[in-house]
């Protein structure tokens, strides 16, 4: 009987759940928000991995679910195989059952062997293989005969039984974390026993790997085990391929009706170039679709960007429709989004991305294209490459090859020199190993794995001690002391108006210039006028700057002196004060008890600042259907709040409409609860804003959640006012245009923001039109939009800036040519009845036929006016025409004329001109 790919999932949580008493837990995210040791989570067991390492408890002893996992990077990696085989995907459903003491093996190969045999029907007696794990050396475990027993007691003869070292039988996480023997179900369609597809694997953790790489046990065991959805559902379907069951088939209709491309036909090998790229597409439009859905964003996470141009390429190239890619999307949510709702309910976001990165490798192409076929025709081995566009691709490739010149046998590129490359050229090790695998170069992952490892702390240690990299040896010493409890920083009450009451701590520790002592110190004269000097305390009400969030400022008394806290910041859990004594002092036993009192009215306006960001950022969540927070600041005074809309325009009304729905918000009244999160909640919470590429604790989470005319729900750890009435105002004071898909707002609320409302509001209008001093907006305007042409152009760039609120005049155009990458450019500024245009051509473009004169008099039959140069202007470098005044209804007309004209010229003679320029 034919079984769809839903009916199959179905029974086999009913099977765990109802029959044998599992509880089904959702699938989490397939972002690993708290654990950087995973680029994605590549297993049903990395939800749990808390609970399998002692630091949370489980939610039930007996769990089950149908997990959406991605392998594309580390330890699991099935990225290059994706397509040339019938079973490796980059984007899986892996079926999973586990105990926590509730089970042992015995149970667990039952259950599962049950499940195959009854529940699934296959025939035990001739298709079913297992295997054991058979012990290793190196790590001193001994062979699991126990499992071998229980395999022999279940029934299987021992030439179905066998025994495979740690490579097969040994699971691991990754490079690091929870791991064990395994004991794995194995499918034989032939019987022979000679060709086996693995179905069930049946881990036993009980160890963990180390970031040093060594294997210690648990102490507790634990059942964990996984069946790749997939896999299952093509046996059942009896389909020799995972690609021909009902997960794939509906796809590649899909891809046929849209491309005209011959149908799938379910071939492999050298010869079956179409249907490779048929799957491959249809496997990475899955992952791409529940990537996006889940939060990651491709210049947050290389390996996404990588898959999601791959993706594009086969649809443009091999299909011939540039938006094959984001129609897919909607097929995956029809395949898969009853059971994963978030892909329903974020799919315009995903569209709005996929479209976006669509439109980016489209321009990239072209400003790298060129480039790139030059070191093709140099080295055709090339060819091999998979995305050349990836931004820093040629830039890498060069150091490598400058590497390989330096020594006559460079065959290895040290995980330090691969780190450097790609730190320097946003190139992912797989692209590097690509790069590097064309020279005959190796390239040492693990090596490249700990430097990133050891980046990241430095640069942790860093940014939180930024007034002054506390030297690592005093990390260490710090360590024989305990952390300072901060959970005194959220509390504070409201009555009227805030209170935060004084706290009594002692004081562990004093830094001086980022030496630490623990014991007595008496601070010097000159220590307490020219060092730097900060105060650890055992506990404190002290913010320390975290999450954008500035630091709160204050005083700690001792008995005979007075310190003023001016920094806070937090490393390695403790908390650093510092400040300036005012009066000689030494810290010893006796005056080691203090009293830490914030300031509180910088405090508030922090609290203020803060949570009218959270409102914010949920109100360009509800304008914008895609948006990505970069950066945000909170101060005392104002929030400062970067973002990007992936190519939507932020307009002067979404300015407006996004500040009358946080003022709305206020008006509501409206609680901001705040409740502690554990990290297996957080992998499983389906509108939480979280921010792409962060990795936050998996301890001591809190979300902080608005819900009103605005939903707002972050996972902060910041302070908060507990009302929304509390921000009386909000007052968008300035926006920014950061690039052609960024852009900075600047806010205020409370009392200022009331001030602020009409006069800086209105400023913000008056900055745009130009009649306001502060020009940076308008050259931010005309940098992001001569940036954006840059990056379509084939190099020449013509381009229109249109703008109802600029005036052309306002728009200093002797200083565009700085931002156009020393191509020839022809400019042209319009508003409602205004134009003007200006035009750049650099020496070595020039010549009798092209130069600035003649390509802006190529414009002269649609704007006949006279032509002008500034001063002591070269008139073949550099041509303007002044302003022309005319009527709203032919204005458009006009301007696309004049760019046409000047397009055609340049495509007379500019083209000319390259091909004698390459000869
Ligand atoms: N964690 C194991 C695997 O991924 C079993 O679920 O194979």
């Amino acid at each position: 009987m034919y079984k769809s790919a839903k009916i199959i999932r179905k029974e086999f949580l009913d099977y765990f759940s109802t029959e044998l008493n599992h509880k089904i837990i959702p699938s989490s995210s397939v972002i690993p928000w708290c654990d950087s040791s995973v680029a994605f989570i590549n297993a049903g067991m990395n939800q749990l991995k808390g609970i399998f390492l002692g630091k949370e408890e489980a939610p039930g002893g007996r769990l089950v679910n149908c997990q959406k996992c991605i392998r594309v990077g580390g330890k699991h990696n099935d990225l290059k195989d994706v397509g040339l085989d019938t079973y490796h995907h980059t984007f899986f459903e892996m079926l999973g059952n586990w105990s926590f003491g509730s089970y042992s093996k015995e149970e667990a190969c039952r259950y599962a062997w049950r499940a195959l045999t009854e529940l699934y029907g296959i025939n035990r007696s001739i298709n079913l293989f297992v295997t054991y794990f058979g012990g290793d050396q190196e790590m001193q475990i001994a062979p699991d005969l126990e499992t071998r027993d229980v395999w022999r007691n279940i029934g299987l003869p021992d030439d179905k039984i066998r025994a495979c070292g740690a490579k097969d039988n040994f699971w691991e996480m990754d490079l690091t974390g929870p791991c064990g023997p395994c004991t794995e179900i194995h499918f034989d369609a032939a019987g022979s026993g000679n060709n086996l597809t693995e179905l069930w694997n049946i881990v036993f953790i009980d160890h963990q790997r180390l970031t040093d790489g060594g294997v210690v046990p648990l102490g507790r065991q634990f059942i964990d085990t996984g069946m790749g959805l997939e896999r299952l559902v093509a046996l059942l379907q009896n389909k020799n391929s995972n690609y021909d069951t009902d997960l794939f088939q509906p796809l590649f209709q899909a891809i046929h009706k849209s491309s005209g491309a011959p149908e799938y036909a379910g071939k492999f090998g050298d010869q079956a170039t179409l249907d490779t790229a048929y799957r491959v597409l249809a496997d990475h439009a899955r992952m791409v679709t529940v990537a996006l859905s889940d939060g990651s964003i491709p210049d947050k996470n290389q390996k996404l960007r990588r898959v999601l141009r791959r993706a594009t390429s086969l649809a443009i190239d091999t299909f011939g429709n540039n938006d094959l890619l984001t129609e897919l999307t909607n097929h995956v949510a029809e395949s898969l989004g009853d059971v994963y709702p978030e892909i329903q309910d974020n799919l315009k976001k995903i569209q709005v991305i996929t479209n976006y990165e669509k439109e980016l490798l489209i321009s990239q192409r072209k400003s790298t294209g060129e480039a790139w076929k030059t070191l093709l025709k140099m080295n055709p081995r090339l060819s091999t490459i998979n995305d050349p566009y990836s931004p820093g691709i040629i830039k890498a490739y060069t150091k490598l090859m400058k590497l390989k010149s330096k020594s006559s046998n460079f065959v290895a590129l040290s995980g330090k020199e691969a780190f450097k490359i790609y730190d320097s050229h946003g190139l992912d090790l797989e692209a590097i190993k690509e790069l590097a695998e064309v020279e005959g170069i190796k390239v040492d992952d693990e090596g490249f794995f700990k430097e990133m490892e050891m980046v990241r702390i430095t640069s942790r240690a860093g940014k939180q001690t930024n007034r002054r990299v506390v030297a690592k040896k005093t990390l260490e010493q710090l360590k024989v002391l305990p952390q300072t409890d901060d959970s005194f920083k959220y509390q504070y009450a409201f009555d009227d108006k805030y209170t935060f009451s004084p706290l009594e701590c002692s004081i562990i520790g004093v830094v001086i210039d980022g030496e630490l002592e623990t014991k007595s110190i008496k601070l010097t004269e000159n220590q307490l006028n020219n060092s730097e000097i900060a105060l650890i305390l055992n506990q404190t009400p002290f913010y320390a700057s975290e999450g954008g969030q500035l630091s709160d400022q204050g005083i700690i008394k001792l008995k005979n002196s007075l310190f003023k806290v001016s920094v806070v910041e937090k490393s390695e859990g403790y908390v650093l004060h510092y400040g300036t004594f005012d009066s000689p002092v030494e810290v010893n036993n006796k005056n080691k008890k203090v009293t830490a009192k914030i300031d509180s009215e910088r405090r508030v306006n922090l609290m203020m600042h803060h949570t009218a960001t959270h409102l914010l950022n949920a109100g360009l969540r509800k304008i914008f259907p895609a948006v990505a927070q970069r950066i945000s600041v909170v101060t005392p005074l104002d929030l400062i709040f970067r973002f990007s809309t992936f190519g939507k325009k932020f307009s002067p009304q979404h300015c407006q409409e996004l500040d009358s729905l946080v003022n709305k918000c206020i008006n509501q009244n409206l609680d901001v609860k705040t409740e502690g999160i554990s990290s297996l909640e957080l992998m499983n919470q389906k509108n939480l804003t979280l921010i792409p590429g962060e990795v936050y604790p998996d301890t001591g989470l809190r979300v902080v959640d608005v819900d009103g005319e605005l939903k707002s729900r972050e996972a902060c750890c910041g302070t908060h006012v507990h009302n929304t009435g509390v921000l009386k105002n909000f007052c968008i004071t300035e926006v920014h245009p950061k690039s052609s898909h960024d852009y900075l707002i600047k806010a205020v609320t409370g009392p200022q923001a009331k001030n602020a409302k009409t006069k800086t509001q209105l400023n913000y209008l008056v900055d745009v039109k130009g009649k306001n001093d502060k020009k940076e907006i308008i050259i931010d305007f005309m940098k992001s939009e001569i940036e954006r042409a840059v990056e379509k152009s084939d190099g020449c760039v013509i381009h229109c800036m249109k703008s109802n609120d600029i005036e052309p005049e306002s728009v200093p155009l002797q200083l565009a040519y700085n931002y156009c990458d020393n191509l020839p450019m022809f400019l042209i500024v319009m508003s409602k009845k205004k134009i003007r245009a200006r035009c750049f051509v650099p020496k070595e473009f020039q010549s009798t036929y092209f130069n600035a004169k003649l390509w802006m008099e190529s414009i002269n039959k649609v704007l006949p006016v006279e032509l002008g140069t500034f001063g002591d202007e070269d008139p073949l470098s550099t041509s303007h025409i002044k302003i022309v005044r005319t009527s709203k209804d032919k204005i458009e007309n006009q301007a696309e004329e004049a760019a046409a004209e000047a397009e055609k010229f340049a495509a007379l003679y500019f083209k000319k001109l390259k091909i004698k320029k390459n000869n």
